[in-house]
């Protein structure tokens, strides 16, 4: 077999065989073939496209390049959740210790912030202690004992991944259904929980930008997953606006920390209803309103929050954080964004919502920078909100008065404003059970 060959009829638009795609995905991990040539492979893809079996295919020679995750060890139906990122998706940081309230079981890896959206682990970092790596005796343990853990990958995992991921990061070929269907569930199906829900995000802050390539790429996902053996599920939901109030690490967690007590923004209130109900209804085998009702109690009766700070115990962090938020160090210099003009706000463009938290400090610039956990952004106002000239829409945070202000001055060209109050905001557009 010749890799140009294969490059050649993927330019055609042809479909691989197993046999063509194992050789590509192991002569890459083996260092055998080399970036040029996958970068060519990548760009055909991405301009033709992969046929369903093509994609499983893809994803199995990419979960088969490593380790794969037991969880047998652990008792109970280990659900999954994962999404496809976006900004102030502080998701995991509460259905996680809910689910586990509620008398559900997770056994979860995330991941680091990527480009201008969050990590769920990047956040958890951001409560002092709080260890991501954790053997797996440790994982089983904790796990058994409290019903939830969230930890980082392992090194082995799904090594394919993480090296066509960093090419297509820079050779222009991130935005491909097959490629981002297959890079997700490589993950998943090696990390060993037996039931994965899936939240597709669509809009300006995911990589999704359209409803009918969201709806492909769920469809592409949960046929994987399926086929794969694991049921699996998707949730369309809306990235068209910041999730929540609170975009930056600890600012998310103190907004996780709320909701967990029933006081969160009324969006990021329903998501994760609605994602927690699925995931009982796919681990528990309860009914959507007993689910619901299990929600209320474990939130009402602080169950929830409990789990949480018995959760960041058990991981080494300190508990009193989940507690007391006001022990979060804050960052040193604050700035008003205020509105130049009255209006309905008809739009805010999500991923530069994103990009000016990393400006101020929230994201990394290069692999190996720190992040500042106190610093981003708290929107006071949001897409369908009307307000007058003056009225301050965000107030930014940050441990830097020069990052403030390039912040300050970034997130002029983020909104848009109208006469009339713009559609309502829709959450979840779509289930795909
Ligand atoms: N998240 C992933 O893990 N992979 C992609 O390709 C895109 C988002």
């Amino acid at each position: 077999m010749r890799v140009v060959d294969i490059i050649e009829k993927k330019k055609r638009g042809n479909s691989l065989s197993k046999e063509e795609i194992d050789f590509i995905i192991n002569g890459y991990v083996e260092n055998i073939i080399p970036d040029y040539q996958i970068s060519a492979f990548l760009m055909a893809v991405c301009f033709k496209g992969m046929d369903d079996e093509e994609t499983y295919n893809l994803t199995q020679a990419m979960l088969n390049s490593g380790e794969k995750v037991d969880l047998s060890d652990i008792s109970g139906v280990k659900v999954d959740k994962h999404s496809t990122g976006g900004v102030g998706d502080k998701t995991t940081l509460v259905v996680a210790p809910l689910m586990a309230a509620c008398g559900g079981v997770v056994a979860k890896m995330s991941g680091r912030g990527l480009g201008f959206t969050g990590g769920t682990l990047d956040k958890l970092e951001a409560i002092p202690g709080f260890r991501v790596s954790l053997t797996k005796e440790e994982v089983t343990e904790t796990v058994n004992k409290i019903g939830v853990s969230v930890i980082g990958q392992t090194a082995n995992i799904v090594p394919a991944d993480k090296k066509l991921y960093a090419l297509r990061d820079v050779t222009g070929t991130i935005d491909s259904i097959p490629l981002i269907a297959s890079s997700i569930m490589s993950k998943k199906l090696a990390s060993g929980s037996d039931k994965i829900l899936l939240d597709v995000t669509v809009g300006s802050g995911a990589f999704m930008k359209d409803i009918d390539d969201a709806r492909e790429l769920a469809r592409q996902m949960i046929r994987i997953g399926n086929k794969a053996g694991k049921e699996t599920k998707a949730m369309i939901t809306n990235m068209d606006t910041v999730l929540g109030v609170n975009v930056g690490n600890s600012l998310e967690v103190i907004e996780a920390i709320e909701t967990l007590k029933g006081n969160g923004p009324e969006d990021f209130n329903t998501l994760i209803t609605e994602a927690t109900v699925l995931m009982l209804k796919m681990g528990v085998g309860i009914t959507d309103e007993e689910a619901r009702k299990r929600i209320t109690e474990a939130i009402e009766s602080g169950k929830a929050l409990e789990k949480l700070a018995e959760m960041v115990r058990c991981q080494g962090g300190d508990p009193a954080y989940v507690y007391n938020p006001g022990l979060f160090k804050r960052a040193q210099y604050k700035g008003e964004f205020k509105s130049k003009q009255e209006g309905y706000i008809k739009h805010m463009n999500t991923e530069g919502c994103g990009i000016c938290a990393c400006i101020l400090g929230a994201g990394r610039e290069t692999k190996e920078s720190d992040i500042d956990f106190s610093a981003g952004i708290e929107f006071i106002k949001k897409t369908g909100d009307y307000v007058s000239e003056g009225e301050v829409l965000a107030c930014l945070y940050s441990n830097s008065e020069e990052k403030l202000n390039t912040g300050l001055e970034y997130l002029k060209d983020v909104y848009t404003f109208s006469k009339d109050a713009p559609p309502e905001e829709i959450i979840i557009h779509e289930i795909i059970e």
